[in-house]
């Protein structure tokens, strides 16, 4: 059995159209849907090595040993692995964010495509795109996403093996700014996989589910034709649903936050003076403000002189998962 030591990149990603809700919440078949765009200045390096001598796998996060939850998600995910190379060989794997742990940025999307990537191949297995977005899904959905390049759909499907992400533009396609705006770094008391189960309890899901494919053909279109004026309505829409529906689940998730609601009414005031940017959220409080690379310097400084805003992290369009020559260990 070829036993490498690899290393892989994976970069965080934005959506556009948000993943909120499963379909088939085991195997993270989503109930909709959804864009993103890769983050190039959010992303996670991770190393995996499989060894006979161990006699359970090994996780590292960040420097540290992993905490319970995190480990046994991990090795969850290693079993799949090990699962489709047939082998029982416990494992050892070391991953680093290259932003700040705590910043809120999700980093459940680079960290699962980085080590599905890395895990595949350190098992001797060569996976099409396909079929390590079909694994990195099951580890975290939105990390479907983060192994295609650029601009990215995740076609929901029905099943696991038809829901996987494809790129629907390379990086270079357009210079869109993803300006992240940190103004807590505290970490969110609820996950999003709660969330997701929780989607069903919100009243506005029936209409959501009816609005959505307008709206994904909206921003799919917007993005192709690099149309902003298309898109940021559109995000915006769907982010601010996103919020509703946790506010509105039971029991209801309040992932707003008065900094946040500051930033969205200054975004709200730039445009109105003539700026071209728009917002968009996670299930956090950091706000993501998108532009074009012709504004961002702008909206980079007017974010920063908000009161309460702890960081900002600039991003373009990110590239695909893949695997890098310098291990972790
Ligand atoms: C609000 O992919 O983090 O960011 O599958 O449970 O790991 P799990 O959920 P996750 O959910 C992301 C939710 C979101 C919207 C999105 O990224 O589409």
């Amino acid at each position: 059995m070829p036993i490498e030591k690899t290393t892989a990149l994976a970069n965080s990603n934005i959506a556009f159209i948000k993943y909120w809700g499963n379909r088939d919440a085991a195997y993270r078949v989503p109930l909709n849907d959804n864009v993103s765009m890769n983050l190039d200045h959010a992303f996670t390096t991770t190393t995996v090595e499989f060894d006979a001598n161990l006699n359970a796998d090994q996780i590292v996060v960040g420097g540290a040993d992993a905490n319970e939850a995190t480990r046994q998600r991990v090795s969850a995910h290693l079993d799949r692995v090990r699962a489709l190379a047939k082998i029982e060989t416990k494992a050892r794997a070391q991953s680093e964010n290259n932003f700040p742990t705590g910043t809120g940025i999700a980093s459940s999307a680079s960290a699962f495509a980085a080590l599905s990537v890395a895990a595949t191949h350190a098992a001797g297995l060569a996976l099409s795109e396909r079929a390590l977005s079909i694994l990195a899904r099951q580890g975290s959905g939105s990390a479907s996403r983060s192994i295609p390049g650029g601009f990215v759909e995740w076609i929901a499907g029905h099943s696991s093996d038809d829901s996987y992400a494809v790129s629907i533009a390379p990086p270079e396609h357009w210079d869109l700014r993803d300006v992240v705006v940190i103004v807590s770094t505290e970490e969110k008391k609820i996950g999003s996989s709660e969330g997701h189960a929780a989607a069903p309890t919100s009243h506005f899901l029936a209409e959501r589910i009816q609005a959505l494919p307008a709206r994904f053909h909206r921003v799919r279109h917007a993005v192709l034709a690099k149309n902003l004026s298309l898109l940021g309505p559109a995000i915006e829409e769907d982010a601010i649903e996103l919020h509703m529906m946790a506010m509105t689940s039971v029991p209801p998730i309040y992932y707003w936050s008065p900094a946040m609601v500051q930033v969205i009414q200054a975004v709200q005031q730039w445009r109105a003076d003539g700026l071209a940017v728009y917002f968009t959220l996670d299930a956090g409080p950091n706000v993501h403000l998108i532009c074009e690379g012709t504004d961002a310097a702008q909206v980079e400084s007017l974010a920063r002189a908000i009161v309460g805003v702890q960081q900002i992290i600039v991003n373009v369009p990110g590239g695909a998962a893949h695997l890098i020559d310098q291990h972790l260990f």
